[in-house]
């Protein structure tokens, strides 16, 4: 196989945009990972209702892209024990919580996390599966500036017939003008953006793939729930 030389220079640039990924969520996250768990409950609505819709059959494969502390893959694993669970996370600081996390829980002969950057990771590479029955992306889009890409990376990497799962900040459609503008400058402090094109973006997808779209917003817009289900037979994939 021969390698062009636009594709090393594509390949040297996806490279840095990585290491800076992990650069910058391995500061935000080096002191935070310790008190995650315990205060994101508070704020990061809507995380379980998405695991409980999840519905994976005996033997599927779940793929969550942003995996963090592995909270959410560990609660799945404890709710679905015949399914298989994998994560990626571009932070080898939350990576390190996650493995001694799911240590702490028994569970590492089910739950298997790396390290990837959401835009540019090969499955395949990593876990030597090129597709999962279910991918779920829980809060992780408002933080990837390359989130439509992630968007593809996560089509790509589901099985025929598999569903993709989302939940992230809203556009707070439904809250006071002065909650909503405190709410997202507090989240900006975060390196956190709301996707407000998701709705769109996700509708661009499921019309390219044929797929089937259940698109929500609770508290008042504060969430953002999406639920992608592909064809059996895949289209344009
Ligand atoms: C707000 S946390 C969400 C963690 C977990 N999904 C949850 O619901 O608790 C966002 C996660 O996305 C990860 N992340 C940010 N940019 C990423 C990228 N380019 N590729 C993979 N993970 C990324 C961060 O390191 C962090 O663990």
């Amino acid at each position: 196989m021969t390698i062009s030389g636009s594709e090393i220079d594509q390949n040297i640039e996806t490279a840095r945009w990585s290491n800076e990924a992990t650069a910058l969520m391995n500061r935000m996250y080096r002191r935070q990972r310790h008190i995650y768990d315990a205060t994101r409950r508070y704020y990061l609505l809507g995380r379980d209702q998405l695991i409980i819709g999840m519905r994976p059959a005996a033997g599927a494969t779940v793929l969550e892209i942003g995996s963090g502390t592995g909270r959410n893959l560990i609660q799945a694993a404890t709710h679905y024990p015949d399914a298989r669970f994998f994560g990626i996370d571009v932070s080898t600081e939350m990576l390190t919580s996650a493995i001694a996390a799911i240590t702490r829980h028994g569970l590492n002969g089910r739950i298997r996390v790396a390290h990837g950057d959401a835009t540019a990771f090969d499955p395949k590479a990593v876990f030597g599966m090129a597709s999962f029955d279910h991918v779920m992306i829980s809060y992780s889009l408002s933080m990837i500036p390359g989130w439509q890409a992630v968007l593809q990376r996560a089509a790509s990497s589901l099985k025929a017939g598999g569903s993709l799962h989302i939940v992230d900040f809203g556009d707070q459609r439904g809250l006071p003008r002065i909650a909503r503008s405190l709410l997202r400058r507090w989240l900006a402090m975060f390196d956190v953006t709301p996707r407000d094109e998701l709705e769109t973006a996700l509708n661009r997808l499921a019309n390219a793939h044929g797929a089937a779209l259940k698109f929500e917003r609770p508290f008042r817009g504060y969430a953002q729930v999406a639920v992608l289900k592909f064809p059996r037979a895949a289209k344009g994939r």
